[in-house]
């Protein structure tokens, strides 16, 4: 079997003006939300990345008509013949979003049938928050291995607290209490701009909702659901990679539709490192300048409005050739700086201490065989390749694909050297392909 690759040598200063795809992290919640309608949706603004290609192929296996219009990034999913509650194990384990289906299947059929979706590199993945949470609403669980049954003859209204602003949860509970009568209170809620954006889906829906300080959704449960058409909010970790392309090459690009309130704490970051920001009047756009001599900052990942942990590996390539020392604490997954050692490769000087990593700055990287973990690790990858010395060969790209509509495409229309290549990587590599010897 070929194992594709991504080839990346080092590019010219990235520049000029691109738009951003639909958040993966939002479109993937929004199209399980639309279990909860019967009739025909539309979405716009949808990425063509594997993760929504599987979101796709999950629903028509419920029974739902789908169809994309890839190129126009159109939508179209038709609910009302959705008649299944079992979700296939197969689909189930391709991706971790699978989960998200649980809430609306109860809502819908008072049953869902899935497989528990499994833990990754960056941790493991549990859905403690998720089941607690279902069994107090009146769902019974039965777990058997990796398999789930949830049944309930009606879910109850009432005032859940999650003891994490989970992402996941927080909409699981969301979208399974929009159709539960009474008042229901979800305390301690994530509020990233993805939950927002699914909220905005499910009022458009009809469904009743506030968003009360601190941090708690109030849902008065309606009888049903309307179909619905709208925009996929555009995607601020997308935009956080090609800033950072920019940055690293000592770049200047514009991006055309980035909410720049959806990311404050990261462009306070980039500002500090010296590269300059500047946003179109209306809040929607950001352009940015690489500082020529960037100095390295330290930051925290934590939710939502705090820096995200789906920017710590992108954002700490632009540390490891910033000026300095800058000290990275992963907060939100246990597991998430597997990066740190195939940045090594790269002649990166990282220090790892638990969930901290200590980077000092140096004067170049240099070209490597590295291989990428999760999503955001290869993006991490692709970014340090982009502004090492020689040429850096990345495999594990079904990461790169499961996250991106064709970042690489973008980043190539930049001036980054970038290609994806279909065929088996070369076992040995000379020396001077790689920059250096690879000596670790
Ligand atoms: C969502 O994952 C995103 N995925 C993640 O993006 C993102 O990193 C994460 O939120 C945090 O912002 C999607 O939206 C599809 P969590 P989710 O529940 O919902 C623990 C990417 O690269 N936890 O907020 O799974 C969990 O282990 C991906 O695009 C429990 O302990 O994240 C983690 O440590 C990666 N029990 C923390 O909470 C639970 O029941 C945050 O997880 C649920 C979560």
């Amino acid at each position: 079997m070929v194992t594709p690759y991504i080839i990346v040598e080092q590019s010219q200063p990235l520049k000029g003006q691109v738009s951003l795809n639909g958040a993966k992290n939002a479109v993937l919640v929004i199209i399980a939300s639309l279990i909860l309608t019967r009739g025909k949706s539309v979405l716009h603004n949808v990425p063509k990345s594997d993760d929504v290609l599987h979101m796709i192929s999950l629903l028509k296996s419920l029974g739902a008509s789908v169809f994309f219009f890839e190129e126009e990034h159109i939508l179209q999913v038709d609910t009302t013949q959705l008649s299944s509650w079992n979700v296939n194990a197969e689909v189930m384990k391709k991706m971790r979003a699978s989960i998200l289906v649980m809430g609306p299947l109860l809502a819908r059929f008072g049953k869902a049938d899935i497989a528990a979706p499994g833990g990754c590199v960056i941790g493991s993945r549990p859905i403690d928050f998720h089941l607690k949470n279902f069994k107090k609403m009146g769902a019974t669980v039965f777990e058997n291995g990796d398999y789930l049954s949830a049944v309930t003859t009606g879910l109850r209204a009432g005032r859940y607290v999650l003891e994490y602003p989970s992402v996941g949860a927080t909409e699981n509970i969301l979208m399974s209490a929009v159709l539960t009568p009474g008042q229901t209170y979800i305390v301690n809620a994530a509020l990233e701009p993805e939950v927002m954006d699914l909220i905005d889906v499910l009022r458009k829906m009809g469904a009743n909702i506030q968003v009360l300080a601190p941090a708690t959704l109030c849902i008065s449960g309606v009888s049903q659901l309307q179909s619905v058409e709208h925009t996929i909010i555009p995607d601020r970790l997308e935009a956080g990679s090609l800033l950072i392309a920019a940055a690293i090459t000592k770049g200047e690009i514009e991006i055309t539709n980035a909410i720049a309130e959806h990311m404050d704490v990261f462009l306070l970051k980039l500002e500090e490192m010296g590269h300059s920001i500047r946003l179109n009047a209306n809040g929607q756009g950001i352009y940015l300048k690489a500082s020529q001599n960037p100095r390295a900052v330290s930051f925290k990942t934590s939710p939502y409005p705090g820096f995200p942990t789906d920017l710590q590996a992108p954002m700490m390539a632009a540390q490891c050739i910033a000026e300095g020392i800058s000290v990275i604490e992963e907060t939100v997954f246990e597991n998430r700086l597997v990066h740190v050692r195939e940045l090594q490769k790269m002649g990166a000087q990282i220090k790892q201490e638990g969930t901290k990593a200590i980077v000092t700055g140096v004067e170049h990287l240099y070209g490597a065989q590295v291989i990428a973990t999760d999503i955001r690790a290869s993006c991490s990858l692709v970014l340090a390749g982009l502004c090492a010395k020689g040429t850096t060969r990345m495999t594990g790209i079904h990461h790169w694909t499961r996250g991106y509509d064709h970042l690489e495409k973008k980043l190539g229309f930049l001036g980054g050297n970038i290609t994806i290549v279909n065929q088996e990587m070369p076992l040995s590599l000379t020396v001077n392909e790689l920059g250096r010897e690879n000596i670790l």
